[in-house]
């Protein structure tokens, strides 16, 4: 039986969205079995934002996977964020992994970061401050490698705030790409195998692309999107 999934990244709720955002999911449980929603939830990491964003999707009739984005850090309020999302009972994805559905659905994953694309990218050489920037990534992706490896379940997806490919972003400026997503997060996902990677981050870029060992990608960021979320089936 296909599993549909629900998807959407870059939701920025600002204090002011109170109240307001959970409209734009009325009935998604005729349309999805499950939502994952790839970071930036809010628009300054505050814990007051992370508030709202537990309050619009509590009680939501499918279960929600969540990541944080950028934006979500600049508060240094992530962990409370995190915590306020869990205690709804949806998950959170810190370079982890969580079993849905049966046992039907792992989904792997976390913030992601940057760093650049093969042949065009960041490596560990040089200055600490560079060194330290590109063992970021790459600490994430070996635990993406590891989360992904413990998922014995029919369905594997990747939920990443950063981008693991340049294809989805597209109609991004090139000289940013180094700050919007990383080769290495891609890598982690080929070398163990997925079915799906969903990121968002890159507003101005595009929905589709794929993995060089082929994994489809989707940039969710509700700019790219046009609405309020797109459905994949597995
Ligand atoms: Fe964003
Ligand atoms: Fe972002």
């Amino acid at each position: 039986m296909t599993i549909r999934v629900a998807a959407v990244g870059d939701i920025h709720l600002s204090e002011h969205a109170r109240g307001t955002y959970r409209a734009r999911l009325n009935g998604i449980e005729e349309r999805a079995d499950v939502l994952l929603v790839a970071g930036d939830l809010t628009r300054h990491g505050t814990v007051e934002e992370g508030q709202v964003i537990a309050d619009e999707f509590r009680g939501l009739a499918i279960p929600v996977v969540f990541v944080l984005g950028n934006h979500d850090y600049h508060s240094d309020a992530e962990q409370e964020i995190m915590a306020m999302l869990r205690a709804t009972g949806h998950f959170v994805l810190d370079d982890s992994a969580e079993v849905l559905l049966g046992g039907r659905l792992g989904v792997a994953g976390g913030k992601g970061f940057g760093g650049g694309f093969a042949g065009k990218c960041a490596n560990e050489f040089g200055e600490p401050e560079t060194k330290a920037f590109v063992r970021h990534t790459r600490e994430i992706a070996d635990r993406w490698r590891i989360a992904l490896k413990g998922l014995d379940t029919q369905h594997r997806i990747v939920l990443s705030h950063y981008a693991p490919v340049k294809d989805t972003l597209a109609g991004e400026p090139p000289e940013i790409y180094p700050f919007l997503g990383s080769y290495l997060l891609a890598e982690a996902a080929d070398a163990v195998g997925a079915d799906l990677i969903i990121h968002g981050h890159a507003h101005a870029g595009t929905e589709k692309g794929a993995t060089p060992g082929g994994i489809r990608v989707r940039n969710v960021a509700l700019p790219v999107l046009g609405r309020s979320y797109a459905t994949y089936g597995l």
